[in-house]
C-alpha cells in the first residue's frame, strides 16, 4: 500500500520558509535556483516553450459550442472526454466583461507590494490565501509559480478574512465570476451525464448537491517570467483531484500543456473561451470511461502569465466510487470508494504527482 494513505491530517504549517517566485523573478537573477530545476525527463523541450510562436502548430484540444443543441453538445463532450479529457467551451454564458474584469482584478493583486501580498500567506490546512507551494514534503522540487486559493462553495466554507481587500472590487467580481462559472459547471455536468447515457442530474447528484450546496474553490495562478524556462515548470504534471475544472487562461501568453499519447500538446485558447477538464473524481465515478488527463504549465522568459481555475468538486463527506449504473460483469468496478475529503488529504501532502493518486485507488 502506498505510504500516502497514512497521511496525518494535521498539516498545520509549511515545512520550509516560503519564498514567492515573483520575488525571485523580480530580483533579476539570471539562473533558476536549484530547487526549481527539474530532472531532465520532466523539463519542457525548447520547442514546447516556443510553440506559441509557431503558426504551423496543428494540434489543439477540441471545441464544444454550448449554443448547439443538447444532443450535439453532448456528442462533442463525449468525444472530447474520451479522446482528450480536455476541451474548450464557447458560448458558455460567462460574460466577456466579467471574464476580463476578474482577470484584471487579479493581475492588479499580483502587482501589489510583496509585504501586502504576504499578509494573505496561506497554510496547508486549507490552502486559502496567497501561496507558492503545493504539498508538504521537505526538500520537494518546487514549481515556478505563485497562487491565490479561495473557497467559493459551500457558503459555510467561505472565509472572507482570507479574501483580498485590494483591489477594492476583487471580492465582488470574484464572487460574481465564481457564481457564473458554478452555473456553467452545473450545465457541463448535465451534458456529461447525458453523454454517458445517464439521467441529466446523475453527476450532480453523485457530487452531493446542486449549485447552491455543491463544493467549489478557485485558484488564481501567477507564473512570473523565468530566466531559464527550459529547466523548470510553472506547475508540474498532475491530474486535477476533484470533479470538473474550468480555466480562464490568457489567449496570448500560452503555457498549459496536455499529455496526449505521450506527447505534451500546448493548449491555444480561443479568445473568450474557457478550458474544461475532468478530474479524478469523474474518472472514479465513470469507472474510467472518462479519464482525468495529466497536464502541466510551462513558463517563458518574456511574459508573466495569469490563469484562473474554478474547481467544482464532490462534497467532502461523500463516498465516491464507480456508479453502479455503469458497471457490468465485463466492466467490474476498477476503483475503491473514498470520500473526497480523504482523497484531498494525500494530494495536499504529496503535491502534483502525475496520476499516482488516482491510480492508487485501483482495485486490481
Ligand atoms: C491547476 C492547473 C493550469 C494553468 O490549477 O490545476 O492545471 O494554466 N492550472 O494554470
Ligand atoms: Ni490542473
Amino acid at each position: 500500500m502506498h505510504t500516502f494513505f497514512n497521511v496525518s491530517p494535521t498539516l498545520e504549517e509549511w515545512p520550509e520558509p516560503i519564498v514567492p517566485v515573483q520575488s525571485i523573478s523580480e530580483s533579476g537573477i539570471t539562473t533558476v535556483p536549484d530547487r526549481y530545476v527539474k530532472p531532465p525527463p520532466d523539463r519542457p523541450a525548447a520547442a514546447d516553450t516556443l510553440s506559441y510562436a509557431d503558426d504551423t502548430w496543428t494540434h489543439n484540444i477540441p471545441t464544444v459550442d454550448l449554443a448547439a443543441s443538447a444532443t450535439s453538445a453532448a456528442a462533442a463532450v463525449s468525444a472530447a472526454c474520451r479522446e482528450w479529457g480536455f476541451f474548450q467551451v464557447v458560448n458558455h454564458g460567462v460574460g466577456e466583461g466579467r471574464m476580463r474584469g476578474v482577470r484584471d482584478a487579479w493581475g492588479e493583486f499580483f502587482r501589489l507590494p510583496a509585504e501586502l501580498k504576504r499578509s494573505y500567506a496561506n497554510a496547508p490546512t486549507t490552502y486559502e490565501g496567497y501561496g507558492s507551494r503545493l504539498g508538504t514534503e521537505v526538500g520537494a522540487e518546487l514549481d515556478w509559480g505563485d497562487y491565490f486559493f479561495l473557497n467559493l462553495l459551500p457558503e459555510s466554507a467561505k472565509d472572507y478574512a482570507k479574501w483580498p481587500t485590494e483591489p477594492p472590487n476583487c471580492r465582488e467580481i470574484t464572487e460574481e465570476y465564481g457564481r457564473e462559472v458554478v452555473k456553467l459547471c452545473g450545465a457541463l455536468l448535465r451534458l456529461l451525464s447525458i453523454s454517458l447515457g445517464l439521467g441529466a442530474d446523475f453527476l450532480e447528484r453523485s457530487f452531493g448537491g446542486a449549485e447552491e450546496v455543491g463544493a467549489a474553490c478557485l485558484r488564481v495562478s501567477y507564473y512570473p517570467k523565468c530566466p531559464q524556462p527550459e529547466l523548470t515548470l510553472g506547475l508540474s504534471a498532475h491530474s486535477d483531484p476533484g470533479g470538473l475544472t474550468v480555466l480562464s487562461a490568457d489567449d496570448r501568453v500560452l503555457g498549459l500543456q496536455v499529455r496526449k499519447a505521450g506527447r505534451w500538446i500546448t493548449v491555444r485558447p480561443l479568445p473568450g473561451a474557457l478550458i474544461v477538464n475532468v478530474g479524478d473524481q469523474i474518472q472514479v465515478i465513470t469507472n474510467g470511461i472518462y479519464k482525468s488527463v495529466e497536464h502541466r504549465v510551462v513558463v517563458n522568459a518574456v511574459a508573466e502569465r495569469l490563469s484562473i481555475a474554478v474547481f467544482y468538486n464532490p462534497r467532502n463527506d461523500l463516498l465516491i466510487g464507480p456508479a453502479p449504473e455503469l458497471l457490468t460483469p465485463e466492466q467490474p468496478p476498477l476503483y475503491r470508494p473514498m470520500t473526497y475529503g480523504e482523497y484531498r488529504m494525500f494530494i495536499r501532502k504529496n503535491g502534483p504527482k502525475g496520476k499516482v493518486q488516482v491510480e492508487s485507488l485501483k482495485t486490481v
